[in-house]
């Protein structure tokens, strides 16, 4: 059956979105049970169809034809592109128990790819969205943000933690999400009304990814030997050096250990910082610079153009910035007085194209709800 004439059989169509996200701070710490600081952006993907036998979708992302596929994610060739994560989605709600419910229709997306907003992770919770839907099964947001980060790393190999996918459904206008990644506790924190958050995408796509990413978790779980069971959210710096020389760690590996530890506790001071009555306090600028050199020179996945968009941002007066996400290319975030965003953002990426002969595409995002059925 062709997909229109699946559609022509189907009732009422339905859509559901799911946001990508930006992270404030918190980056690499939420694979060790620490705490992350997402925001669910308005940048994201719509899902929209009906129930039907099989899952039939075409899509306007980048790579892959429509598929069809059984409603437990069963396909008869293996898929490629993005229809490798809508199979592990299916097939990861199948083993949830989700009833065998098809759904067909189409996906569209206002997300960059490997910008490091999160599409991926914003597909997967699409998907799966509109999955539970159509099949009444419900399921608890961060249970379906687990389905998705399994999924992820079922379709793609990306052994990612539960950021982005919690990001994409819990996320509430207005608001960061205070996530700690080991008891799911959550807590959300508002974004003063006179912050911009501002994207600046590098334009760079790095092809070691998903392979720079599980070597610098496999190094991270290698240094944790040293603090025996306890949590990096746990200890202070002082207290994993201590751990780190008992056991003679070596530099490589107490650097990437220095910066989940460091990197904790700024998750900690920036939710602080935002909560406090005295509005973004100059703390901000000082805590997200901080983050920033450590995931530079400590945990080695930033790059120079990424480096140089940080300092621009500073340069033309941004409250804060830093690399967001995964690294190894993508985007920089950078927080800004609403007034004068545009013309921060305007002025980085003309000073980027001039040295870099290269476009920084500057998006200026706000916070939005999570995953949910538009009405
Ligand atoms: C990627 C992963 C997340 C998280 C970030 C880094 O986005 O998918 O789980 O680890 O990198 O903070």
């Amino acid at each position: 059956m062709t997909l229109i004439e699946h559609r022509a059989a189907t009732r009422t169509d339905r859509t559901f979105w799911a946001p990508g996200r930006v992270n404030l701070i918190g980056e690499h710490t939420d694979f060790s049970n620490g705490c992350v600081l997402p925001v669910a952006i308005d940048l994201g993907i719509t899902i929209t169809g009906a129930k039907a036998e099989r899952i039939v979708l075409e899509s306007d992302l980048r790579s892959g034809a429509p598929i069809t596929l059984d409603p437990d994610g069963s396909v008869s060739e293996n898929p490629g592109g993005w229809a490798r994560y809508v199979a592990a989605v299916a097939r990861e709600l199948a083993i949830l128990g989700r009833p065998d419910v098809g759904f067909a229709g189409q996906l569209r997306s206002t997300l960059p790819s490997g910008a490091g907003l999160s599409s991926s992770a914003a597909l997967e919770v699409a998907v799966a969205t509109a999955l539970c839907a159509v099949a009444e099964f419900s399921i608890d947001p961060l249970e379906l943000a687990a389905a998705c980060q399994r999924a992820e790393f079922a379709a793609v190999g990306m052994p990612c933690g539960i950021m982005d996918q919690a990001a994409s459904a819990l996320g509430s206008a207005g608001s960061a999400i205070y996530l700690d990644c080991g008891s799911l506790a959550h807590e959300l924190i508002p974004i003063p009304d006179e912050v911009a958050l501002v994207t600046i995408d590098s334009g760079i796509r790095h092809e070691h990814e998903f392979s720079g990413y599980a070597e610098r978790r496999r190094q991270l779980e290698e240094a944790l030997v040293v603090l025996e069971g306890r949590s990096p959210a746990e200890v202070t710096i002082d207290e994993a050096q201590r751990a780190a020389e008992a056991a003679n760690l070596d530099a490589l590996h107490w650097r990437r250990l220095r910066h989940v530890v460091s990197e904790n506790a700024r998750v900690r001071s920036l939710a602080q910082a935002l909560k406090s009555s005295q509005g973004p306090a100059t703390d901000v600028g000082t805590i997200l610079l901080d983050g920033h050199i450590s995931q530079r020179d400590d945990y080695e996945v930033s790059l120079p153009e990424l480096d140089v968009l940080v300092e621009l941002a500073y340069d033309y007066g941004a409250i804060g910035a830093r690399l967001t996400g995964g690294g190894f290319g993508g985007s920089v975030l950078a927080l800004a007085n609403k007034d004068g965003a545009l013309n921060i953002a305007t002025r980085i990426a003309k000073t980027y194209r001039e040295r870099y002969e290269r476009e920084a595409t500057v998006r200026i995002c706000s916070a939005c709800d999570g995953a949910r059925e538009l009405t």
